[in-house]
Formats: structure tokens, C-alpha cells, sequence
């Protein structure tokens, strides 16, 4: 039973680490992370227990948009390595057992890709319907600008083929025209390309701009239609080939692009609106909002799951908060005008969001460790790393990756001057939060990671079970609980400051269940049998609990 049976599905269990190659490590001394670093950290990452990692883009780009802007869906930029290095680094990874997704980016292209070289260069060459083009721009709805820094509109005018074309996100990012077949074909190629380079899947890019057909013209597709065929290529190919979409829709769009109840589309969708809602809950230290979220969370089928994250590499959106909700998190977490963009999120990482409070920071994992999903971590949050505000927009938590307080913090042996972005300065920098000092510290953030981490993937009944929120009598306290082949796992966390004493009302528990400590043994907690839980909680505490039959094996 159980156990055995999670490998099928496997990222529903899985523990994913995002990481961008030419921040992590780099090798030969350019001052670029490079792909033979990766590969020289893989036991790192095998050691802290990480079961997937999310490649950011790494192909050939002209980094107008950090590699989200691809000049060539076949290759490996040249700073970061080659295709050789990248095999090395796929086979390292299996070896080590860990799996290998990659973005997929093919709402657009770069400006520069020859694709739409071709295209421009006259209004009937072969690549023209590669994109999308109009005499006249339709009117852009304010909300559909991605980037109101940059861009007003999503038609940029092309001086030498005098027309518009689509852009959703910056102008130098051409919209591809997926209602043409011969682009769906391509699509198709290059995803094929990657798996038969032993990638374990893809983390698709802003997937709603990416089937949106409704700005091509003469187009009569069904876009869900796109990503059943994407979806069913892949499984062809790869049975168990992930895509882990990016859909940044409410629960009710969002559960769409997992293709109802046939789950024949995306298989993972990041959870954005809980995530929101979480990081509401974390400034008004107030369970409400994040348990509110978790109910209108629509289950999906047993084939799908949800991906969990508190930061990612984007700014933290708070677009699904009303305008008062988003001042609050602001306010609370990053109330200089510095620390926002886009006029809708933050460009911090959360430990400095949170003023370098241990516990909170701790509380703030656990808490997503145990929502139901898969959870996802960027890489630098297992050591509590901060941002620079020093960089611009986004790029601020996009920072060398910090592994000891030597110079550039152990990233590189160039020159500072060199490096592809400077490192953290002050209290979150290298001298201060590194990998070196952590890992030899029982006590630290990264060996309590490691742990949280290795009991999340001993605890399945979080990414397969059905979950519930759980009826307490103090509103600080988040409680859930997640039901799994007759084992239930119970999690509570303490969003306040101040320690107290809270009643969980579980409701239906075995006669005879047996409570199980799954972090710190903090001594014997009773459960009666109407299903009621009592627990002192510290200021910012949490614990998780299974509970089992008396017949049933626990894991130690
Ligand atoms: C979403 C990515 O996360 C973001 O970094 C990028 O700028 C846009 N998609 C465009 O590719």
C-alpha cells in the first residue's frame, strides 16, 4: 500500500527546488554560474533532500527578460555551458535521484529569435503566421498589461513590416501564434527534444497567455484543446512526464487547466490564490483569510495536484487581493515604496520580510510544507537568504546563491565587478547567511530544512490525501488536516506572536487513534475521543500529528 504506490504519480510527493544556473555556481571564474556548477552541487541538493529541481531558462537568450526571452529552443547558452554539460548534469541527477524540469517558454519568443527575424523582414515570408500581427491594435484592457512598468499596450508597432504585433508580456517579446499548427508543432519539438535528453518534464510558462487564441484571427480552437494535445504528446513520449503549469487564476478558472475531470492538461498548477491568501493570514497574524482560500480550493482528481510556494523568482503578487488587503501585506511586510513593483507585489525574499525572526520564518515552511501539494522552494530559502533592493524590479531576490562568507560568497572567484549580479549585502548577505557555516550548525535554518524536508516526503498524506480545515477556538491558529488510506495527518500554526492554548475540533478520528509527534516530540498530547485536540503553542508555533490505528506502522 501507500508508500510504494506514491512513485507513480511522482511529484505528487515530491519536494521541487527552483534554481537559475548562472546564479547558483559558477565554475570556471567568469562570474556566471554554469552548468558544470550545478552539477558539482548536486550532492548539496540530494543532501537537503530535494526530490525535483526546476530549472529556470537556460537556453541562448539575449537576457532582456533574465532568459524568459529565448533565442533558441535547442541549445545552452554559451556562458553557462553546453548540451554536453547538460546531459552530465541530467545523468548526475538521476544517479542521485533526483529529477530534472525545465521551463518551457513558448508564449513568446525573443525579438531576436530567428523566427521572427524572418517574420519582420516582409509581410509574406513563410514565418509571418508565426506571430501575431494587425493592422490596427484591438484595445488593451489595463489588467492584461503584465509589465505596466514597461509597456502600455499589447501591440507594438514594427517599423519595418508596418504592422502591430502581440505581445503580452515586454515588446521584445513576441507573442507566438498558437492557432497556427505549424507552431504547435514546433512546440511539440522542443519539448520533445528536452525529454529525450532525459528531462522529467516542464514547468510551462504563463500557460493562459499561451493557449489565449482570442486576439488571433480566423482562429476557431478550443484553447484547452492546445494543452490536451501538449499534454498528451508528453505522455506519448514520457508516461510520466510532468507539466507543472503557471496559472495565475482564481480556484474556479484555475481548476480548468487541469482538464476537468479527465486531468488530461496540466497535471500541477501553483496555488497562487492560496498563497495570497496566506501571506494576508501572515499580516494580520489572523488564520482567516489562508483557511477561506484552502475551502474554496477545489479538489481535483486523484491524477492532479496543487504546487505550494510563499516566494518564487517574480515579484510576490498580491493581484487577487482586494485593494485594502494588498495595503495590509504591504504595510506590513514591505511598506517602502522600493520594496513593491508592478503596483501589485514585493521584490523581497521572506526572511527579511520578516525582520530575520527565526520562528516566524520556521512557522512560515512548516506552514507551507504541510498545505496539501507539492511544495516548491526557490533556491537560497533553505538559509533564510534576503534581497538587494540595489538591483532593479524583479532581479532584486534573483542574487548569487550564498555558500560561505568568503568573496562572493563562495558563488564565484571572479572579480565582484563581474558578476552576472552582486551578492546580498548586510544582514541576509553571504557573511552573515551562507551554506558553509549552516550545515555545520545542528540549530541552523538549513538543518532544520533538511528535516522539514525529509518529513514532508515521509508524509504522503499531504500531496494524495483529501484535506479540511479544522475549527479552532483561537483565531490565530491555522489547523488542517489531510486523509489518506485511513491515516490522518493533522497540522496546526500558530500566525501570531503570542503563545496560547487552542482546541482543535478534528471531528471523526479512530476510536483508538494514536497521535503521533512528526516534528519535535514536545511530550505526550491526548486526543478524546469526540475528536477534540488540545495544544499549547508558542508565539509563532506549529506541529504536525498523525494519526494512526493501533494496527498501523508509523514511520519513526
Ligand atoms: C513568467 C515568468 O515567471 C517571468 O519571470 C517572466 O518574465 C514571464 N513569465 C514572461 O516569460
Amino acid at each position: 500500500m501507500t508508500t510504494a504506490r506514491t512513485s507513480d504519480l511522482w511529484w505528487k510527493n515530491a519536494v521541487v527546488y527552483c534554481l537559475d544556473v548562472e546564479t547558483f555556481l559558477d565554475w570556471d571564474g567568469d562570474g556566471v554560474g554554469d552548468i558544470r556548477g550545478l552539477t558539482e552541487r548536486i550532492d548539496y541538493l540530494a543532501g537537503i533532500g530535494v526530490s525535483c529541481i526546476w530549472l529556470m531558462p537556460f537556453q541562448p537568450s539575449p537576457n532582456r527578460d533574465d532568459g524568459y526571452d529565448i533565442t533558441d529552443y535547442y541549445g545552452v547558452d554559451h556562458r553557462l555551458g553546453s548540451l554536453g554539460d547538460f546531459v552530465t548534469l541530467i545523468r548526475t541527477a538521476k544517479d542521485r535521484g533526483i529529477r530534472v524540469i525545465v521551463d518551457l517558454v513558448v508564449n513568446h519568443t525573443s525579438d531576436r529569435h530567428p523566427w521572427f527575424r524572418e517574420a519582420r523582414s516582409s509581410p509574406d515570408n513563410r514565418f509571418r503566421d508565426f506571430y501575431v500581427w494587425r493592422d490596427r491594435p484591438t484595445r488593451t484592457q489595463k489588467a492584461s498589461i503584465v509589465f505596466p512598468d514597461a509597456e502600455d499596450s499589447i501591440w507594438a508597432w514594427d517599423d519595418k513590416s508596418e504592422q502591430f504585433y502581440l505581445h503580452h508580456f515586454y515588446s521584445h517579446q513576441p507573442d507566438l501564434n498558437i492557432g497556427n499548427q505549424q507552431v504547435r508543432d514546433e512546440i511539440a519539438k522542443v519539448a520533445g527534444f528536452w525529454l529525450e535528453l532525459g528531462v522529467d518534464g516542464f514547468r510551462v510558462d504563463a500557460v493562459p497567455f499561451l493557449i489565449d487564441t482570442s486576439e488571433v484571427p480566423d482562429v476557431d480552437l478550443d484553447p484547452h484543446e492546445i494543452l490536451k494535445h501538449l499534454r498528451s504528446f508528453i505522455s506519448r513520449r514520457r508516461g510520466d512526464g510532468l507539466l507543472l503549469g503557471e496559472v495565475n487564476l482564481h480556484p474556479e478558472q484555475l481548476i480548468d487547466f487541469f482538464g476537468g475531470e479527465d486531468a488530461d492538461e496540466v497535471q500541477l498548477l501553483f496555488n497562487f490564490p492560496l498563497m495570497e491568501a496566506t501571506w494576508l493570514s501572515l499580516a494580520r497574524q489572523d488564520a482567516g483569510p489562508i483557511a477561506e482560500a484552502l475551502r474554496q480550493t477545489i479538489e481535483v482528481s486523484i491524477d492532479c495536484q496543487y504546487a505550494n510556494f510563499l516566494r518564487n523568482h517574480d515579484e510576490l503578487t498580491l493581484d487577487k487581493l482586494s485593494e485594502d488587503e494588498r495595503l495590509e501585506v504591504f504595510d506590513a511586510f514591505g511598506p517602502e515604496e522600493d520594496m513593491q513593483v508592478f503596483g501589485r507585489g514585493l521584490r523581497r525574499r521572506l526572511p527579511s520580510m520578516f525582520d530575520g525572526d527565526d520562528r516566524r520564518i520556521r512557522m512560515a515552511y512548516s506552514l507551507m510544507f504541510s498545505l496539501p501539494g507539492t511544495p516548491v522552494l526557490f533556491y537560497g530559502e533553505e538559509i533564510g537568504m534576503g534581497e538587494n533592493l540595489a538591483i532593479d524590479g524583479r532581479m532584486s531576490v534573483r542574487t548569487p546563491m550564498q555558500w560561505s562568507d568568503e568573496e562572493n560568497g563562495g558563488f564565484s572567484k571572479a572579480r565582484p565587478s563581474r558578476l552576472r549580479r552582486p551578492v546580498v549585502e548586510g544582514r541576509f548577505g553571504p557573511l552573515a547567511v551562507n551554506v558553509a557555516a549552516q550545515r555545520r550548525d545542528p540549530e541552523s535554518l538549513l538543518s532544520w530544512m533538511e528535516r522539514l524536508i525529509r518529513r514532508r516526503r515521509e508524509t504522503p498524506e499531504l500531496g494524495w490525501g483529501t484535506w479540511d480545515v479544522v475549527k479552532t477556538n483561537v483565531s490565530s491558529v491555522f489547523a488542517h488536516r489531510c486523509d489518506w488510506e485511513g491515516r490522518t495527518v493533522v497540522a496546526a500554526h500558530n500566525l501570531g506572536e503570542q503563545p496560547c492554548v487552542v482546541r482543535l475540533q478534528l471531528g471523526d478520528v479512530p476510536k483508538d487513534g494514536r497521535l503521533d509527534d512528526l516534528l519535535d516530540d514536545r511530550g505526550a498530547t491526548a486526543l478524546s475521543d469526540d475528536g477534540t485536540l488540545e495544544l499549547k503553542m508558542d508565539g509563532y508555533g506549529f506541529r504536525w500529528f498523525r494519526i494512526t490505528t493501533s494496527e498501523q506502522h508509523t514511520p519513526p
